[in-house]
């Protein structure tokens, strides 16, 4: 078992994150008429809850987090609510790799941060970004470094944060849809601590003629 920074978390109750998809999965309804056949890659997929809604929307799935405990309560959402195209597995996004162009939308929600440092999230970033077929959408939200307030709320957790304009600059050769650095304000089912994180939210569409 391996903790991707949320375990203590999945660990005191069964959905973590609920069951509402994440603000950029449904702008990406708004570029994408329909997304039946469609293949979606979900890494760092948590309990599953951009997934299972995009797979019954009738995408082709497969979503993986490094922790077991997610991937235990993702796989009893699929249970629950009997969906069949999604496929939930333990793996890391460090080691994983498909071939280039693989899919037609790759998610990484609130992946990066809990990287191990700089060149981590570059390399997994440009593994995200390879793994989109051209034409295809990216679509990227992680804590930045403008205003994190961690202490309280996630004791023990020291996430990799990087400016919003680093991240910018990562995925600088995608069309940019949308790309703004805001503030989040939550209260995790465990510990009920209301807190706020700078977040950077991208999504983009790979170009089919890439700039050099
Ligand atoms: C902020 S949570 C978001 C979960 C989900 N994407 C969502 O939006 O509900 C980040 C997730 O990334 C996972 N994670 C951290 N490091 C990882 C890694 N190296 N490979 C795969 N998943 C990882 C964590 O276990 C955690 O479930």
């Amino acid at each position: 078992m391996t903790d991707g920074g949320y375990d203590a978390g999945y660990r005191a109750c069964p959905s973590f994150w609920g069951s509402q998809p994440s603000s950029l999965v449904l702008s990406l309804e708004s570029q994408i008429p329909s997304f039946e056949g469609l293949r979606i890659l979900d890494v760092g997929c948590g309990e599953g809850k951009n997934a299972l809604y995009l797979a019954r929307k009738g995408a082709l799935v497969n979503a993986y987090d490094v922790s077991d405990i997610a991937i235990d309560h993702a796989l009893a959402a699929r249970e629950a609510l009997q969906v069949k195209d999604v496929n939930f597995y333990v793996g890391d996004a460090m080691a994983e790799n498909f071939p280039s162009e693989s899919f037609d939308v790759v998610i990484a929600y609130g992946l990066l941060h809990c990287l191990a440092d700089e060149q981590s999230i570059r390399e997994v970033s440009k593994h995200l970004i390879r793994m989109t077929r051209k034409g295809g959408y990216l679509v990227v939200c992680a804590f930045n470094s403008r205003l994190q307030d961690l202490a309280a709320a996630h004791p023990g957790f020291y996430p990799t944060t990087l400016r919003h304009q680093v991240y910018v600059d990562i995925f600088k050769n995608l069309q940019i849809l949308e790309a703004h650095d805001r503030d989040l304000h939550e209260t995790h089912p465990h510990n009920g601590i209301a807190h706020t994180h700078s977040m950077t939210r991208i999504l983009g569409m790979r170009q089919t003629i890439e700039p050099k």
